[in-house]
């Protein structure tokens, strides 16, 4: 099974913004963290990270046809980006919108996001956990095993 994981806008300072927020962990090491999960799980992943709204639209169109599930960061573009929202809906596999951050606990503009209503679920709070737990879930509904001897359900 092949995953895309996406990273938006700014992800790319991750280790040096805000990490009271963000945490202390580069982009670089969260990716590592999160191929090695992949690995042992018999999952291969892919990794992107743009600051341009355009770049991550054309890397979700090309992602439907070169991977199983995606699993998405969109930073603030989350709570404004109607054309990443269209592309999601557009899109014929599952996508899993993920933060680090609780955006439910912080300003009120990040409580909203534009893009949770067309992804199959959103995780949010977790920190690089985040991410592993929206692996998880695009396995789930990618239909694929999740490798601990229980094949999940489309
Ligand atoms: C974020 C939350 C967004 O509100 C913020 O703009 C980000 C990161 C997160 O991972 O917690 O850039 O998506």
């Amino acid at each position: 099974m092949k995953a895309l994981v996406i990273h938006g806008p700014n992800l790319n300072l991750l280790g040096s913004r805000e990490p009271h927020i963000y945490g202390t962990l580069t982009l670089d090491s969260l990716n590592e963290q999160i191929r090695s999960w992949a690995l042992a799980r018999h999952l291969q992943v892919t990794f992107f990270q743009s600051n341009h709204e355009g770049a991550l639209i054309d890397r979700l169109h090309e992602g439907a046809g070169t991977s199983d599930f995606i699993v998405l960061n969109p930073g603030a573009f989350t709570h404004y980006s109607y054309a990443i929202r269209d592309a999601v809906a557009s899109i014929g596999i599952p996508v899993i919108e993920v933060h680090l951050s609780n955006i439910h606990s912080r300003e009120e503009f990040r409580a909203r996001s534009v893009i949770a209503p067309v992804c199959r679920a959103q995780i949010s709070g977790a920190g690089s956990m985040s991410y592993m737990l929206g692996m998880m879930a695009g396995m789930h509904f990618a239909g694929g095993a999740l490798h601990d001897g229980t094949e999940k359900e489309k």
